[in-house]
C-alpha cells in the first residue's frame, strides 16, 4: 500500500458523497465540517434547525461551490425519510458514506416512561438509522462505501434515569455489529461512542457536569472536532469493520 494514502489531504474523499443526518448543529455540523474539508460532497439532513443547516450550507459552499444539498425530514416518518433520501441521491447519484448522528436524548424514569417515549425515543435512535442503511445498501455496495452510527457509551452502561434511551443506544450498537457481517464485504459498518462531548440543550445543572468530568481519566470534556476526527479516521481507513470505538477521554473504564 502507498503510505501516502494514510494522510488525509482536501481531496481524500473529492468526487465522494456523504450523507449525514442531523448535520447541521453541534456534532453532527462537525462531522459535516470535516468531511467536507476532506473533499466530500454533502447531503446533510435536518429536522428543526433549518436557519443553522441553510447556514452551514452557504459557509461550505464559499468553500467549495454547489458542495451541499440539504434534506429535511422528520426521522420518525420513514415513508418522507425514504422520499427525501432517494431525491437527495439523484443529485450525484452515488453515496460513499452514511453517518446516522441524529438521535433523540431526553430523562424518562421507569415510572413515567409512556408508549410516546418508547416509540419517540426507538423510531429516531434505532428504527431510522436501521432503514436509512437499508434504503442506501445498494448505493454504498457499488462505492464500497461505509456506515457509521453514533452511539454512546451509556450503550453498555446505563444512564441514571435514561433507561429507554440507554437501551435504543445498546440496539444501535447491536445493529453496527450486525450490519458489518450482513452488509459485508462491501459495505464496512462501525459505530462511535461519545463520553461528554456537549452538555443536552435542556440544561445540566454544574455540579453533574464536574461529576461527570471528574470520572474522565482526562479530566475535561472531549470536543465535537474529536468525534468528527474519528469519523474521518474510520471512513479512509479500510481494515476496520463491526467495531464500536469509544471517543470519552477514559470514562467508560472508570467504575
Ligand atoms: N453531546 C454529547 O456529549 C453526546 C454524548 C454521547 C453520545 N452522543 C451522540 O452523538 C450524536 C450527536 O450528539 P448531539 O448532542 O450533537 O445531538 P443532538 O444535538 O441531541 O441531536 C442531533 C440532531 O438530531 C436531530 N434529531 C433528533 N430527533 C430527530 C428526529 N426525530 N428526526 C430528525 N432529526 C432528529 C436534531 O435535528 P434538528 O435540530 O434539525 O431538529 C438534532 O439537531 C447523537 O447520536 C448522540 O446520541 C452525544
Amino acid at each position: 500500500m502507498d503510505i501516502s494514502a494514510v494522510f488525509i489531504t482536501p481531496t481524500t474523499l473529492s468526487e465522494k458523497v456523504a450523507l449525514i443526518t442531523g448535520g447541521g448543529q453541534r456534532i453532527g455540523a462537525n462531522i459535516t465540517r470535516i468531511l467536507h474539508a476532506a473533499g466530500a460532497n454533502i447531503i446533510l439532513h435536518y429536522r428543526h434547525s433549518r436557519t443553522e443547516a441553510l447556514a452551514l450550507q452557504e459557509e461550505l459552499h464559499q468553500q467549495r461551490a454547489d458542495s451541499v444539498v440539504l434534506i429535511q425530514a422528520e426521522l420518525q416518518d420513514l415513508q418522507s425519510l425514504q422520499s427525501a433520501i432517494s431525491k437527495a441521491l439523484s443529485v450525484w447519484n452515488r453515496l460513499d458514506i452514511l453517518i446516522n448522528n441524529a438521535s433523540l436524548f431526553y430523562p424518562a424514569p421507569v415510572a413515567e416512561v409512556t408508549e410516546k417515549h418508547w416509540y419517540e425515543l426507538f423510531d429516531t435512535n434505532v428504527k431510522a438509522p436501521f432503514f436509512l442503511a437499508q434504503a442506501t445498501a445498494s448505493a454504498l455496495q457499488k462505492t464500497s462505501g461505509c456506515i457509521i452510527n453514533i452511539v454512546d457509551i451509556h450503550a453498555e452502561r446505563p444512564l441514571k434515569n435514561y433507561p429507554v434511551y440507554s437501551m435504543s443506544k445498546a440496539s444501535i450498537a447491536m445493529m453496527t455489529k450486525s450490519l458489518a457481517r450482513e452488509l459485508g464485504p462491501e459495505i464496512r459498518v462501525n459505530g462511535i461512542s461519545p463520553g461528554a462531548i456537549l452538555w443536552p440543550e435542556n440544561d445540566m445543572d454544574e455540579v453533574t457536569q464536574q461529576r461527570i468530568v471528574s470520572r474522565t481519566f482526562l479530566k475535561r470534556r472531549g470536543e465535537p472536532f474529536d468525534i468528527a476526527q474519528m469519523v474521518l479516521y474510520l471512513v479512509t481507513t479500510q481494515y476496520i469493520t463491526g467495531q464500536i470505538l469509544a471517543v470519552d477521554g477514559g470514562r467508560s473504564l472508570n467504575s
